[in-house]
C-alpha cells in the first residue's frame, strides 16, 4: 500500500502587514528587509488563533480531497504556535470540523513540523492503521515575536496549510530524509515556562511571555548546509535524479538562504517555488500553503516529482518527494 496527497488548502489572515508598516513600528527600512529577507508583506493574525487557521486550511484541503469529515480518522498538527498546551491544534480542528472518530495528536518540529508530521502521517498509512489523514501546519507566531526586536520581528507571518494524505494503489509519497542536531538548539529559540514548584530553589516571578531568540548568521549557514544534504538524500532515497524534478518547495524563511543552495547546488532558482515575499516566514505552515499555491494555481501536474525541504529550530531538517497523483486518475 502507498499514500498520496489528494487534497491541499491553505488559509490565511485578511490583515496585510507592508514593510513600509514595519518602518512606522521599527528602525528599519522596506530597502534593508527586501534586501535582506526578501519579503514584501505578510500577513498578520488581528483575531484569529491558531486552530483557526488550522481549521480552515483543514476544511479547504478535505473539500480539495472530495472527502467528508467521517472519512478523516488521523490528524496530526505540526506547530510551535498552538493555542493552548492541551487541548491541541489537532483536537480543536477536530472539534471544529466534526471530525469525529478521528485520532489527533500535535507534533513539535520547529519549522521543519510538516516534513516530520507529513512522514509519521505517511509510515501510520500505509501500516494499514489509518486511510486518511489531515496533515497540518499552522502557526500565529505574531505572539511569540519580540515586536522591539528589528532583528526578527520583520521575518514572520501567521497562517496555515493542509494536506490530505490518503490510501493509494500507486506510489504518491516516495521518501523522507529527516535529521536532528539538540547540540544546537541554542541558535533558534522559544523558552517555556520556567520551572516552579514549591520544591525547587528558584522561586523568583515568571517572565514575560516568551519571545523567538535567534542568531539569524548561524541559522543562516545552518539551512544552506541542512537543505542542501536533505534535498541530496531525499533524491537518493526516491531513485530519482534531481535535474528531474522541476520544483523544490522550500521552508519560506529568507531569499537569500534560497538563492544560496541554488547557487552551490546549480539548480536555477525559478525551480525553487517562493512566496516568501508575499507570506513572510510562516514556520511549520510554510511548505503547505506554498504547495496549496501551487495546486490552486494549475502549476503541479500529474506525475510531477516534487521535494518538499525544511529546516527549523531544535535543530530540525528534512526533506519529503512525492509524486503528484490527482485524485481524478485513480477515480477515487
Ligand atoms: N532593519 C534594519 N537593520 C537591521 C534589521 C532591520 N530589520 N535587522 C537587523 N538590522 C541590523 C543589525 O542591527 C545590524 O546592525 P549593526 O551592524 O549596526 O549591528 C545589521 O543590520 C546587520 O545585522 P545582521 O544580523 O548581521 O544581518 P544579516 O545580514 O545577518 O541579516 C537576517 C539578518 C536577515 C536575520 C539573516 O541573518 C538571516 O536571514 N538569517 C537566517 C535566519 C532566518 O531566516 N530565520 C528565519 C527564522 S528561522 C526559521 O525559519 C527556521
Amino acid at each position: 500500500m502507498y499514500t498520496k496527497i489528494s487534497g491541499t488548502g491553505s488559509a490565511l489572515p485578511e490583515n496585510r502587514v507592508t514593510n513600509l508598516d514595519f518602518e512606522r513600528l521599527v528602525d528599519t527600512t522596506d530597502e534593508w528587509i527586501t534586501a535582506r529577507t526578501g519579503i514584501s508583506e505578510r500577513r498578520i493574525s488581528s483575531g484569529e488563533n491558531t486552530s483557526d487557521f488550522a481549521a480552515r486550511a483543514a476544511a479547504n484541503a478535505l473539500s480539495s480531497a472530495g472527502i467528508g469529515p467521517l472519512d478523516v480518522d488521523l490528524v496530526i498538527a505540526a506547530t510551535v504556535s498552538p493555542d493552548s498546551f492541551t487541548p491541541t491544534v489537532s483536537c480543536q480542528v477536530q472539534k471544529a470540523l466534526g471530525l469525529a472518530g478521528a485520532t489527533c495528536f500535535d507534533l513539535w518540529a520547529g519549522c521543519t513540523g510538516f516534513i516530520f508530521a507529513l512522514m509519521t502521517a505517511d509510515s501510520l498509512i500505509r501500516s494499514g492503521a489509518f486511510s486518511h489523514a489531515l496533515v497540518i501546519g499552522a502557526e500565529v507566531l505574531s505572539k511569540l515575536v519580540d515586536w522591539t526586536d528589528r532583528g526578527t520581528c520583520v521575518l514572520f507571518g501567521d497562517g496555515a496549510g493542509a494536506v490530505v494524505l490518503s490510501q493509494s494503489p500507486n506510489p504518491g509519497v516516495l521518501a523522507h530524509f529527516t535529521g536532528s542536531d539538540g547540540t544546537r538548539g541554542s541558535v533558534l529559540c522559544i523558552d517555556g515556562i520556567p520551572l516552579a514548584n514549591p520544591w525547587t530553589a528558584d522561586q523568583a516571578p515568571s517572565p514575560p511571555h516568551s519571545v523567538i531568540r535567534m542568531d539569524g548568521q548561524e541559522v543562516f549557514k545552518f539551512a544552506v548546509t541542512a537543505m542542501q544534504q536533505s534535498i541530496r538524500r531525499v533524491c537518493e532515497l526516491a531513485g530519482i535524479d534531481l535535474d528531474d524534478v522541476p520544483y523544490i518547495i522550500p521552508h519560506q524563511a529568507n531569499n537569500r538562504i534560497i538563492e544560496s543552495v541554488a547557487g552551490r547546488m546549480k539548480i536555477p532558482r525559478s525551480r525553487f517555488y517562493t512566496n516568501l515575499d508575499r507570506r513572510g516566514n510562516t514556520s511549520a505552515a510554510s511548505i503547505p500553503i506554498a504547495l496549496d499555491e501551487m495546486n490552486r494555481a494549475g502549476v503541479l501536474k500529474p506525475q510531477m516529482p516534487l521535494v518538499l525541504v525544511g529546516f527549523g529550530g531544535g535543530l530540525t531538517w528534512g526533506a519529503s518527494m512525492i509524486r503528484w497523483i490527482p485524485s481524478s486518475r485513480e477515480g477515487s
